[in-house]
């Protein structure tokens, strides 16, 4: 897939956990990549990227949005390869059909449309979602590409973040036809929990669920009791090894490490005690059997994880701190100042360590990061961006 000449790609929601880190190993192997983000011009989101190695040759921004129709035209126009990552995720929506359902299916059914137009794009890569495989009435031991979650038991039981896993599911279904309709080489990329640093400047929202037992973050042991995860870097990885590796096709599970909530806990307990988090969990068996996802097909294409368990959380955990989103220890969490650095509770502002967040939406399994704002140091806001960058709002 990669010619021998710089190879353009695009990357939609490129300033977001995946986009960002994705967008710093494209530019690393010699990609050009033309970034889409809603907001081009808003400094606190897009920073981040303008800040990277090579973006002031090898990056542009460009405006896109999945909601509007053609958005994704411009920035596609040209490109050899397209990453396609954005997704709505805010899951306290009071409209999920029309702000999470609607926007996912026909975003990407409108990027196949653009890529289609551009004649240039020999390969679409789909971030899909561990929530298309395995949301259903019982678990299985292992699963691999072949299920699907049943989205009759989703809209019966009306979980947290439903309509996350509706939106995910029918959008890669529709795109399976819609790309072969349209004869464009897609493949879809499933990940599981995606853990680890990150470059963005604000509280990843799967960090929000795989962190919650040192916030006690409740409503999220749920989805960690019987869990799957990937490093990120792992995961952008295999994004780039699918891509350019021609035999790929059809759908690529990405999970390294399967754990319940008691391994967690262990870890977490051995590695950083002073979180304190505790070895019982109301409402959860202490023998729980572990739900696998196979990543034998993409193992078998010749990927290689590189990362532990270990190797995730602890890039989690150090950037949170590094960046005033975790406190170092819990055990002063009686201390107001303390429990406000925990990103779990609601409206609460810790100025002492720069940190905000105002999060009603992590009653939900991914919050809306958008809502978690971490003020360090060295960010300031409103700074126009460097000269060299150049912003491409549609038409300009
Ligand atoms: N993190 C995980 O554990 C995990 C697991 C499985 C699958 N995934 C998949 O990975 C992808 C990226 O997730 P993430 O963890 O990186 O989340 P994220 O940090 O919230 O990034 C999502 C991005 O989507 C963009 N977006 C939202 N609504 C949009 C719209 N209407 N039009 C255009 N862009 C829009 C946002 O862009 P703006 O910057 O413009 O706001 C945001 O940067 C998603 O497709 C998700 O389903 C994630």
């Amino acid at each position: 897939m990669k010619a021998d000449s710089p190879v353009t790609v695009c990357v939609t929601g490129a300033a977001g956990f995946i986009g960002s880190w994705l967008v710093m190993r494209l530019l690393e192997r010699g990609y050009i990549v033309r970034a889409t983000v809603r907001d081009p011009a808003n400094m606190k989101k897009v920073k981040h990227l303008l800040e990277l190695p090579k973006a002031d040759t090898n990056l542009t921004l460009w405006r896109a949005d999945l909601t509007e129709e053609g958005s994704f035209d411009e920035a596609i126009e040209g490109c050899h390869g397209v990453f396609h990552v954005a997704t709505p995720m805010d899951f306290e929506s009071k409209d999920p059909e029309n702000e999470i359902i609607k926007p996912t299916i026909e975003g990407v059914l409108g990027i196949i449309k653009s890529c289609a137009k551009a004649k240039t794009v020999k390969r679409l890569v789909f971030t899909s979602s561990a929530g298309t495989v395995n949301v259903q009435e019982h678990q299985l031991p292992v699963y691999n590409e072949d299920n699907w979650s049943d989205l009759d038991f989703i809209n019966s039981k009306k979980m947290t973040a439903w309509m996350y896993f509706v939106s995910k599911t029918l959008a890669e279904k529709a795109a399976w036809e819609a790309a072969k309709e349209n004869n464009i080489d897609f493949i879809s990329i499933i990940p599981t929990l995606v853990v680890g640093p990150f470059i963005m400047p604000t509280l990843p929202p799967s960090l929000i669920t795989a962190l919650s037992l040192i916030t006690g973050n409740e409503p999220h042991y749920g989805i960690i009791k019987q869990c799957q995860y990937v490093h990120i870097d792992d995961l952008c990885e295999s994004h780039i090894f699918l891509y350019e590796n021609p035999k790929a096709g059809g759908r690529y599970i990405c999970s390294s490490h399967d754990a319940t909530i008691h391994d967690l806990a262990k870890m977490i307990r051995e590695k950083w005690p002073e979180y304190n988090v505790p070895t019982e969990f109301k409402g959860i068996e202490k023998d729980l059997p572990l739900v696998s996802f196979s990543s034998k097909k993409l193992v078998h294409m010749g990927f290689q994880f590189k990362y532990t368990f270990e190797d995730m959380l602890k890039g989690a955990i150090e950037t949170c701190r590094e960046k005033g989103l975790l406190p170092y220890s819990t055990d002063i969490a009686a201390n107001d100042h303390t429990k406000s650095l925990l990103p779990h509770s609601t409206e609460i502002e810790a100025k002492d360590a720069n940190c905000r967040t105002a999060n009603d939406h992590t009653k939900g399994f991914l919050p809306n990061s958008g809502e978690i704002e971490a003020k360090t140091a060295n960010f300031h806001t409103n700074e126009p961006a460097p000269h060299s960058i150049e912003i491409h709002v549609n038409g300009e």
